[in-house]
């Protein structure tokens, strides 16, 4: 095994607890032990809490909501542990970009993909960070327009005032990239204004609704502002897209702007099917970390319909496009075809750290089934990472405050070609 998979190799020698080489050492033991598979092939499975917020505060620039994301902790540790400055990290199914981001402000090189084009939309502009005056300078520039209509109704959603500053920023966007004027500070700009759409605090757009990442649909939000007694007020569009600009940059100094910018040099975003991806060169990745869409659990593209029509994204076509399946069968077989892809473009000894859910209520631990596949096509099987963190949180959801106790736990399987 090379020299920078040291965490393994400690695990195997037990030599990891509380040690300070790595960067993030964990708190407590880790259980480890080791399981039989099928064709009698010894697993280590190593269970722990391996990142906690305490242990590393994510960078303000993750702040970007998306469904099933995870924490930026998890990337970064498969990223500080398994490569170095330089080497190419990719995600095959990037979402709000979590791996991208993490390995671009720790210099490494990445490639992104998603076949959702929000994806891109959401990532690339937290590598090629605009300076606070520059969106500043430029927000003041757009022409706002009284009274302009949308072609769907949205009012159970916006006050008309604020729709019709929200369309005029959608048509400057859309005449922006169409004239082929658009530039990273448009680009950021329509980021943020995507992330503000919908959300359940002030600094938002609209009136008080779900979080932003569970748009629902103008049905529903009539119901809900009914039986709440609320309705759309005037929201400052611009006020609020500088307002989450600044919190979003609070933690980019001027060494980390420098890092994003050079990475974003070389830096490249698809918006492919993760089974056929010609752009990638033969042998040319050194870490993939993803988490694939799972079992037909979450429905991505109508998730996000409000964000697709900011974005002049058809969300019909789209939803056609992304892969929900239906059946364990028919997953696997998806998994088995990315796989193949994956060994053709990680370089020898390139790593794979694949995150999976529990699915109906843990009865189906779906690592097991990635094994299979994995040792199907002919993958090193290093381990299964089961990290479990205890968290207690405050939910206040129309107006009924609950303490919510549980575990998060992130299913890793861990693979070298
Ligand atoms: C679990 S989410 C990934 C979330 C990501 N880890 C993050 O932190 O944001 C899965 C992603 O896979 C994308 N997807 C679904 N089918 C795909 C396919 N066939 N090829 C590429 N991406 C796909 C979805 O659009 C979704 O963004």
């Amino acid at each position: 095994m090379s020299e920078h998979n040291s965490f393994l190799e400690k695990v195997k020698n037990n030599q990891y607890y509380n040690d300070m080489n790595l960067d993030l050492f964990v708190e407590e033991q880790l259980i480890i032990s080791e399981k039989l598979y099928q064709n009698k092939t010894k697993i280590i499975i190593i269970e722990g809490e391996f990142w906690t917020s305490k242990q590393r505060k994510a960078n303000s620039i993750h702040e970007i909501s998306y469904r099933a994301c995870f924490k930026p902790q998890l990337p970064y540790f498969f990223i500080s542990n398994f490569t170095q400055k330089g080497n190419v990290v990719y995600d095959p199914f990037s979402g709000r970009g979590t791996t991208i981001i993490e390995a671009a402000l720790n210099n490494r090189r990445i490639v992104a993909n998603d076949i959702n084009p929000l994806s891109k939309i959401l990532t690339q502009p937290r590598i090629e960070i605009p300076r606070y005056s520059e969106i500043n300078e430029r927000i003041e520039t757009i022409p706002y327009y009284k009274n302009l209509k949308s072609d769907i109704d949205l009012s159970m959603f916006y006050q008309e005032e604020t729709l019709s500053e929200i369309l005029s920023l959608k048509n400057y966007l859309i005449e922006r990239y169409e004239s082929g004027k658009e530039d990273h500070i448009d680009r950021w700009i329509r980021m943020v204004a995507t992330n503000r759409l919908t959300g359940h605090s002030t600094n938002f757009f609209s009136v008080y609704t779900l979080p932003p990442n569970q748009a629902i649909s103008p049905q529903k939000q009539k119901q809900l502002n009914e039986n709440f007694n609320r309705y759309p007020v005037y929201k400052n569009t611009k006020n609020i897209i500088l307002i989450k600009t600044q919190s979003l940059l609070r933690d980019i100094d001027n060494i980390k702007r420098r890092t994003l910018h050079s990475v974003a040099k070389e830096a490249v975003f698809l918006t492919e099917d993760a089974r056929n991806t010609p752009q990638i060169a033969d042998n040319s990745i050194s870490l993939i970390v993803t988490s694939p869409p799972f079992l037909d659990v979450i429905d991505y593209a109508r998730d996000n319909w409000l964000r697709c029509w900011f974005n002049n994204i058809n969300t019909e076509e789209i939803t056609k496009k992304i892969t929900v399946t239906k059946s364990l069968e028919e997953w696997e077989s998806f998994i088995y075809d990315t796989f193949i892809e994956f060994k053709r473009i990680l370089k020898p000894d390139g790593m794979i750290a694949f995150e999976v859910g529990e699915i109906k209520k843990g009865k189906i631990k779906l690592e097991d089934n990635v094994i299979s596949i994995a040792q199907k096509v002919g993958f090193n099987i290093e381990a299964v990472m089961i990290n479990k963190q205890n968290f207690t949180k405050t939910a206040n959801i129309w107006g009924v405050t609950n303490n919510l106790k549980g575990v998060n736990t992130n299913r890793i399987v861990i693979l070298r070609k």
